[in-house]
């Protein structure tokens, strides 16, 4: 069942990266991150999650418009805020735009975005990508200046990062689960739609799919690499069925 008919619905947006990730690894056309985004949105999927990075190591320019002429699904486009990005997101005019932070030698996105420090520099990204109808997410720690941070950017939409909780071992797992369900009840207070991923997996899904306010994870590394064993499909209607049972 698409999240849209349930009653405190969490939608799943999956991140198909990675399908590029081995494509690139041969520089053919196969296997086509088109065709995982049609699977996705046959199979209980909300929406598709893209991020194009500045060297292009994984999803590409051409993707973006083929994804989208491809499924009705809503596109959630990761972006570096650089000037490059925007025109790039202002032209394609997905559904969302999520603003992460970007470093060239970093293997994946390691930290959220420093909303706060970087307020002028955000400012002029997130009034033109809203201007343009596109609906803003920040990528950031689940931290409480973040949050006001985001509330002074207007942001619609944060992420909450989940690599730290997803990472951590003993008690720490606790502390990291209280801090993400603190600043999703604040973000939601302060009239902010949460969503959260990084590092989510069938073993660790369910305690982050149960905090209320969460509205959308999104997940890519661990749904692909599934896939490899069992299908996209299959994989896809697994981490949709732990989602559902955990709400
Ligand atoms: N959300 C954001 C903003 C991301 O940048 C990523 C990928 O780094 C994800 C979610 C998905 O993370 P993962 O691939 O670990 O599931």
């Amino acid at each position: 069942m698409n999240a849209s008919l349930r009653p405190n619905p969490l939608r799943l947006g999956v991140n198909i990266d990675h399908v590029a990730t081995i494509r690139n690894a041969r520089g053919g056309d196969h296997p086509d991150p088109v065709r995982a985004a049609e699977i996705v949105a046959r199979c209980g999927g909300d929406g598709i999650t893209a991020h194009l990075r500045e060297d292009r190591r994984h999803i590409r320019d051409d993707d973006l418009a083929r994804i989208q002429a491809a499924t009705d699904l809503p596109l959630n486009l990761e972006m570096a805020a650089t000037d490059e990005m925007l025109a790039i997101a202002l032209r394609h005019k997905p559904h969302a735009a999520c603003i992460v932070p970007e470093r060239r030698e970093e293997r994946t996105t390691e930290g959220g975005l420093d909303a706060a420090g970087q307020h002028n520099r955000l400012t002029p990204i997130v009034n033109r990508l809203a201007d343009a109808g596109i609906r803003v997410s920040l990528f950031i720690a689940p931290e409480e200046r973040q949050i006001e941070a985001a509330l002074l950017l207007g942001a619609p939409v944060v992420e909450l990062h989940t690599g730290e909780y997803a990472h951590a071992t003993g008690e720490q797992v606790a502390i990291e689960l209280r801090r993400l369900a603190d600043m999703a009840a604040l973000a939601a207070k302060n009239g902010i739609e949460p969503h959260a991923g990084h590092g989510l997996t069938y073993d660790n899904v369910q305690p982050i799919a149960a905090i209320p306010h969460l509205a959308e994870l999104n997940i890519g590394h661990y749904l692909v690499g599934e896939a490899v064993f069992v299908g996209l499909e299959a994989a896809v209607r697994q981490m949709r069925d732990l989602m559902d049972e955990a709400r």
